[in-house]
C-alpha cells in the first residue's frame, strides 16, 4: 500500500499537481486511515495484497488525458507527455540494451542450409548466455531446487519485458516501419536485432491453391495491393474478409485521440501490421489478460499459418474459434483488456458477418512447404531424410517425450500446459498453448514473449526444464528434425 501511494504522488509531480489532485487527496486519506494501528503495518501482508502492489491496476499510463479538467488543454497535456516520452527514450533504450545484453549473446550467427522458406538464415545459438563457469551439461545434471536455490536458472529463460514494461503497447520492428511510417512510436523503438526476426515480407501459401507456391509476389500484403494481388485467387467473401484485415482500426498506441505514442493522429493498426503476410515479424505487445501491469506476459505475434488445424487460439485465453479470436482481439487486446478505453478511443464492433468473412480468409492460409515430411503421417519421409533429422525425430517421439504436447500433423495438442518455471526459481508463468511446430524454423523469437532467440534455445530449455540430459548430438539432432518440420 505505501508503494502505491509513493507511485501516485510521484506520478502527479511528474504532470502537474492540479491534473491529479484527486489522486493526492485518495492518497492523503488512505495515511490517515492507516494512522490507526502502527501493529498493522508490521504485520505480515498476504502474498495477494503484495501481488497487487507490483504496479498498475488496469489503466496502464500513468495519465488520463481525457479526465483533464476544465480549463486543461488535453493537446499541451499531450505535447509535455511527447516531450517527457522522448526525452526519456534514449534511457530506457539503454536500460532494455543493457538487459539484453545481460542475458544473450547478441551475435548474428547462421550456418550453411540452415535457411527459412524464402532464403533468410535461420538465427543459431544457443543465444542465452550462462552464469561465469558454467556449462549446459553441467547445469542440466543440477535438481530444480539447487538451481533455484543457488540462482543458476539463465536469465534467458526467464520472461522478456516489454521495452517500457509499465507502459507496454503495440511495437514494430524497425525494417516495417520504414515501410510504413505511419507504425513509429515516439517512446519506443524495436529491441531484438533483425536476424533473430522471421523474413520480412514472408510468403503466403494458400490452402486452395497448393500449386502456386508463395502467393505473395514478394509484396506486403496491405490496403493499396491486396484487391491486385489476391482478387481472382480467392471468393468473393474471403476478398472481404482480406479488406477487413488490411484495414487499419483504433487501438490504445495508435489512434485518433491526443492520447496515443504515434506523433501524428494515426487510424489505427491493420490486423496485418501485425500477422504480416499472416505470419508474423516479431512484433510485440503485452497480453491483455493478466494483473497487475508489471505481472503482464509480453506477447511475439504469433503466425496465422495452419490455424485450419488448432483448435485453441491464445496463449491464455483459449478460444475456440477463428472467429471468436478475430471479434475479442479487437474488443480486449488492441485496449490493454480495458472496454472503457477503448470506448474512449474508438472501439469498432465488426458486425458478424464481416468477422466470418475474416475468420474464412485466416482459415485458407496454409503452413509452408515441408517436403521431408510424409504426407499420410506428417513425419519424416525417411528415404528424403538425413541421418541426423531420423535421430532427431525418433528422440522427438521417444527419449526427449516432444511428442507428449506436440503431436503431428500440425505438432500441438491443441492444449495449454503449465510448465512450472518456478520450480526452478523464475517467475511462473501458468498454463501456455502449445504452439504448434510445423513450419517453426521460419518463425523466431520462440515462446509467448520470445525470450529464446534460436531453435537450439528452445532445445537447452526443454533440455533442463524437462530434465532430459541430452547429449550434444542429441541436441543438434533434435534441432535438424525441428528444422524440417
Ligand atoms: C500487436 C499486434 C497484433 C495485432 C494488430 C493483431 N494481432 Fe492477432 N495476435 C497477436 C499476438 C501477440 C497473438 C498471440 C496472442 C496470445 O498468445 O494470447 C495473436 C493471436 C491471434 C490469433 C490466435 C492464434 C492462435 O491460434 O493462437 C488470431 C486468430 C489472431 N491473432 C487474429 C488477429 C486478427 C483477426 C486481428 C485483427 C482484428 C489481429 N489478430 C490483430 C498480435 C496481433
Ligand atoms: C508438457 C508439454 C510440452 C512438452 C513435453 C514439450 N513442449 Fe514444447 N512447448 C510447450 C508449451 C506449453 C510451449 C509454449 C511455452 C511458452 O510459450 O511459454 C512450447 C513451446 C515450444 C517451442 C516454441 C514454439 C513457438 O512457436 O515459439 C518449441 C520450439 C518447442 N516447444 C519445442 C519442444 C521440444 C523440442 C520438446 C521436446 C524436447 C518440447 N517442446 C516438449 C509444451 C511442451
Amino acid at each position: 500500500m505505501r508503494t502505491s501511494r509513493r507511485r501516485r504522488i510521484a506520478t502527479a509531480g511528474l504532470l502537474g499537481a492540479s491534473v491529479f489532485g484527486i489522486a493526492i487527496v485518495s492518497g492523503l486519506v488512505f495515511v490517515g486511515a492507516q494512522g490507526h494501528g502502527e501493529e498493522k503495518r508490521n504485520q505480515p501482508q498476504s502474498a495477494i495484497e503484495k501481488a497487487k502492489e507490483k504496479g498498475f491496476d488496469g489503466v496502464d499510463f500513468s495519465y488520463d488525458l481525457f479526465g483533464a479538467p476544465s480549463g486543461q488543454s488535453t493537446a499541451h497535456i499531450a505535447e509535455e507527455v511527447m516531450r517527457k516520452d522522448m526525452a526519456d527514450k534514449p534511457r530506457v533504450m539503454a536500460n532494455h540494451a543493457a538487459l539484453l545484453q545481460a542475458r544473450y549473446t547478441l551475435e548474428c550467427k547462421t550456418q550453411t542450409g540452415a535457411i527459412m522458406t524464402k532464403g533468410k538464415p535461420q538465427p543459431i545459438g544457443p543465444t542465452v548466455q550462462l552464469k561465469e563457469g558454467m556449462t549446459w551439461d553441467k547445469l542440466s545434471h543440477i535438481s530444480p531446487e539447487d538451481i533455484r536455490r543457488q540462482k543458476l536458472f539463465p536469465s534467458g529463460f526467464m520472461r522478456l519485458p516489454h521495452v517500457k514494461h509499465e507502459v507496454g503497447g503495440q511495437v514494430f520492428p524497425q525494417k516495417q516501419v520504414e515501410q510504413f511510417p505511419r507504425l513509429q512510436r515516439f517512446d519506443v523503438d524495436f529491441d531484438l536485432p533483425d536476424c533473430f526476426l522471421p523474413e520480412f515480407p514472408p510468403p503466403i501459401f494458400l490452402t486452395t491453391h497448393p500449386e502456386l507456391g508463395d502467393v505473395s509476389q514478394g509484396e506486403v500484403l496491405s490496403a493499396d495491393n491486396f484487391d491486385r494481388l489476391f482478387r481472382g485467387l480467392i471468393t468473393p467473401v474471403q476478398l472481404d474478409g482480406l479488406r477487413m484485415l488490411v484495414t487499419q482500426f483504433p487501438q490504445e498506441e495508435f489512434n485518433l485521440t491526443p492520447d496515443r505514442k504515434s506523433p501524428k493522429p494515426s487510424l489505427g493498426v491493420a490486423c496485418l501490421d501485425c500477422h504480416v503476410n499472416f505470419h508474423t515479424t516479431g512484433q510485440f505487445h503485452l497480453n491483455p489478460d493478466t494483473r497487475p501491469q508489471r505481472d503482464r506476459l509480453r506477447l511475439d505475434t504469433v503466425s496465422l499459418r495452419g490455424m485450419f488445424n488448432q483448435q485453441v487460439h491464445g496463449s491464455k485465453r483459449s478460444l475456440r474459434s477463428i472467429e471468436d479470436f478475430t471479434e475479442f482481439e479487437q474488443r480486449t487486446a488492441y485496449f490493454n483488456g480495458d472496454p472503457i478505453r477503448a470506448m474512449k478511443k474508438g472501439m469498432n464492433v465488426i458486425d458478424r458477418l464481416q468477422v466470418a468473412h475474416m475468420a474464412q480468409i485466416q482459415n485458407m492460409i496454409d503452413f509452408p512447404p515441408a517436403p521431408r515430411l510424409d504426407p499420410m503421417t506428417g513425419r519424416l519421409d525417411r528415404a528424403r531424410a538425413s541421418q541426423q533429422e531420423i535421430a532427431g525425430e525418433d528422440l522427438f517421439f521417444g527419449k526427449a517425450r516432444c511428442v507428449t504436447c506436440h503431436q503431428p500433423p500440425a505438432y500441438t495438442d491443441h492444449m495449454l500446459h503449465d510448465l512450472f518455471l518456478e520450480r526452478f526459481g523464475a517467475e511462473a508463468d501458468g498454463p501456455i498453448k502449445s504452439f504448434a511446430l510445423r513450419g517453426i524454423k521460419d518463425s523466431p523469437p520462440y515462446l509467448h514473449d520470445g525470450r529464446l532467440l534460436t531453435l537450439e534455445d528452445t532445445v537447452e530449455f526443454f533440455n533442463l526444464v524437462a530434465g532430459l540430459q541430452l547429449n550434444g548430438d542429441e541436441k543438434s539432432a533434435l534441432v535438424a528434425f525441428m528444422r524440417a518440420l
